[in-house]
């Protein structure tokens, strides 16, 4: 699979696939990243890549030319790729949306936008979905950007060591994650939940599953209230 970032600032995002998880899954060819500047098309001859809305108001737009050709660019190399614009007035992106695209899609494209936002035309020509990573705005889509792939890459086979811990992980049900611990048993006067110790994985386990309802409970109501709808 293969994600392509539409951004003036690759370089707010390089450093991140190159580490970790998402840097070792690159190096092994599970997945590919690349970067594509817009501004590397403009025709302006100040290399100018923004303009003032024209219905006046604060703030710069990015202007439709370099965008609609660096697309058009990519649309000509693979016809196939899906084209997907963060956008804070997008439909909410949750972990159903992270799982279909690492399942129907080869080629994802993120349009990240600068300034005020970008001029209405691009996104009506290109755009396969416009996806809000939450209800904040940010100073551009790149964050927004690399919060889906990096949700999406997960998805990918072989990208995560262990497979088993997608499947235990939160939203994978209804309810949240429980709680985890580690080593040492007993830190700075805290000790983990004793019957985690006691190797008896049924209770463990409905142990976890208490502990996960509580935690929903709290820190989320509103998804229990939604299963039992
Ligand atoms: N661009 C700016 N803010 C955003 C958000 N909340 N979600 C997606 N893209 C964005």
């Amino acid at each position: 699979m293969r994600f392509t970032f539409v951004t003036l600032f690759p370089e707010l995002l390089k450093g991140y696939f190159e580490a970790s998880i998402l840097g070792r899954a690159i190096e092994r060819g599970s997945f590919a990243v690349d970067f594509c500047n817009p501004r590397a098309f403009t025709e302006d001859k100040f290399n100018r890549v923004d303009a003032p809305m024209v219905s006046g108001g604060a703030g710069m737009l990015m202007t439709p030319q370099p965008l609609y050709d660096t697309l058009q660019h990519i649309l000509d190399e693979d016809p196939e790729a899906h084209i997907v614009f963060p956008l804070p007035v997008g439909k909410p992106f949750v972990q159903n949306d992270a799982k279909r695209h690492a399942k129907q899609y080869r080629h994802i494209v993120y349009v990240c936008g600068r300034y005020e936002g970008i001029d209405e035309r691009v996104i009506e020509r290109f755009a396969d979905e416009c996806l809000s990573i939450g209800d904040y705005v940010l100073t551009g889509g790149e964050l927004a950007a690399a919060v889906m792939c990096d949700a999406t890459a997960r998805h990918i086979e072989g990208v995560l060591g262990n497979s088993d811990s997608l499947h235990e992980e939160s939203f994978e049900s209804t309810l949240l994650e429980a709680p985890a611990f580690t080593k040492p048993v007993t830190f700075r006067g805290s000790a983990v939940v004793s019957e985690f110790l006691k190797g008896n994985h049924s209770k463990i386990s409905d142990l976890k599953k208490q502990m996960a309802l509580c935690k929903t409970q709290y820190f989320r109501p509103e998804i229990i209230k939604k299963a039992e709808a």
